[in-house]
């Protein structure tokens, strides 16, 4: 019997979901998306997941992972950088576990997407400690030490040169602040250098929505690890929530 988890992903701008198959990584059908409300608050988010759900079609038996931009120890949210400032205090395993009547596993969307290039793709047997950054509205980290997820790194927000690095080097800033290719990789090269002294990784992968543009950025960073792009792209939140799902439900 195929192995199926739902991997939810919650963004600024979309929510999207999909019925995993564990043994590929594949989508099974179709991926859905639904815009994020706002303000996005818990309530509305967690409605949001409901009508995910129910265009899926999941069946009540299967587990369910939900990656959010935001680290997640014991399920509840510390802080919230870029979604609705509500959210902070809750116990969101818990909350949705409430609204979904399926069993819940609540994650980092960075996590997530580590998880995911950990099993099926770029990081895939990569020994040693690999680190995978998300280049999106803010910057996520997952660190993942010979294939085991180390939760909740949120290296994004180290501050470097007195600056919230991701206010700085996010692919959202490059944007809002008309960076050319070549200005936006001097910010990036100041970032994986100070990720690189602090931690000495064997392994850069780096993904969001940018990555798909890395032959522009990644040749002009001078590292001493290698750096490589993700291979799951836009999958990889949904694909790594709906890993530790089932992992969760084992
Ligand atoms: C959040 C992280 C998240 C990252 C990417 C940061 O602002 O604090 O938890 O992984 O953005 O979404």
């Amino acid at each position: 019997m195929t192995n199926i988890a739902c991997g939810i992903d919650i963004g600024g701008s979309g929510i999207k979901g999909a019925l995993v198959d564990l043994t590929s990584g594949e989508f099974i059908g179709e991926r859905v998306r639904i815009e994020t409300p706002h303000p996005a608050t818990p309530e509305a988010v967690a409605k949001t997941c409901v009508e995910v759900l129910s265009q899926l079609q999941a069946p009540a038996d299967v587990p369910v992972g939900i990656a959010m931009p935001a680290p997640l120890p014991q399920g509840i949210v510390p802080f919230m950088a870029n979604l609705d400032a509500s959210w902070e205090g809750v116990h969101a395993q818990s909350m949705y576990e409430s609204f979904l009547g399926h069993p819940v596993t609540v994650l980092n969307d960075a996590d997530a997407a580590g998880l995911a290039e950990a099993v099926f793709g770029a990081a895939q047997g990569q020994d040693g400690l690999v680190i995978v950054t998300t280049l999106g509205t803010g910057i996520g980290s997952a660190l993942i030490y010979r294939g085991v997820l180390i939760p909740n790194s949120e290296l994004g927000h180290l501050e470097i040169g007195g600056y919230d690095a991701e206010s700085r080097a996010s692919a959202a800033q490059r944007v809002k602040q008309d960076l050319g290719w070549k200005k936006w990789a001097k910010r990036l090269q100041k970032y994986y250098s100070h990720v690189e002294m602090l931690f000495s990784p064997d392994l850069f992968v780096v993904g969001g929505g940018v990555s798909k543009n890395s032959d522009k950025f990644l040749p002009l960073l001078s590292l001493r690890t290698p750096i490589i792009p993700a291979q799951l792209r836009n999958r990889a939140g949904i694909v790594g929530a709906a890993v530790a799902a089932d992992r969760a439900n084992q």
